[in-house]
């Protein structure tokens, strides 16, 4: 398996992991599918562009893209000393390889050597059972519930904020 940075090349596999990652049932993330498919591609390009603040990891099998995880420092410049994961996925078929806690490991491996990072945080849909697992194994704890954080469906769905000191 290869972990690596995503890139502007990386625009069509990344479309399509992350169209199927919005089609999880159940839901997994707030996005609207819909939402996601009438963004131009320029639109989805620009994630793809790492900068200071932000950068997209993506696992590879075989030259296949089949993971998915994001970091990014919180906006405002006094909120730096934080980060946040979002959009972690792994294609259904190549599950329990320990993909994810690849992933996530290699966050926390650069989160640790920027010493002026000192917490990550998370959110994650209180019925997804793996990703909580997952998230407690690699050291995160649950400081709060958001309750109702999104609809889906006629659906609402709580989720769990997560965190932790680095
Ligand atoms: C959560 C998810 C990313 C895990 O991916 P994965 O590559 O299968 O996870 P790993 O193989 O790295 O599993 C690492 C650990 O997580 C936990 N875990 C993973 N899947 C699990 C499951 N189905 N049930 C319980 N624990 C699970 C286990 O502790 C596992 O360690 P183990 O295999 O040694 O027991 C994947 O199930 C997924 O994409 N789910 C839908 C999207 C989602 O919920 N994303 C989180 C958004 S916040």
């Amino acid at each position: 398996m290869i972990i690596r940075t995503l890139t502007p090349a990386d625009l069509e596999g990344y479309r399509l992991l992350r169209l199927a990652a919005l089609q999880e049932q159940p839901p997994a993330f707030g996005t609207p599918v819909e939402k996601e498919r009438k963004l131009a591609l320029e639109a989805v390009a620009l994630r793809l562009q790492e900068s200071e603040d932000t950068y997209l990891l993506g696992a590879f099998l075989d030259y296949l893209l089949v993971g998915l995880i994001r970091f990014s420092l919180f906006e405002e410049a006094n909120e730096k000393h934080r980060g946040f994961i979002a959009s972690l996925y792994v294609q259904p078929d190549f599950r329990r390889r320990g993909i994810a806690r690849a992933l996530v490991t290699e966050v926390l491996l650069r989160a640790r050597r920027d010493s002026s990072l000192r917490r990550i945080h998370l959110t994650v849909v209180t019925g997804q059972e793996a990703a909580i697992q997952l998230y407690k194994l690699l050291g995160f704890c649950i400081y709060g519930t958001e309750r109702e954080a999104f609809s889906k469906a006629g659906q609402f769905y709580d989720e769990y904020l997560m965190e932790l000191t680095l």
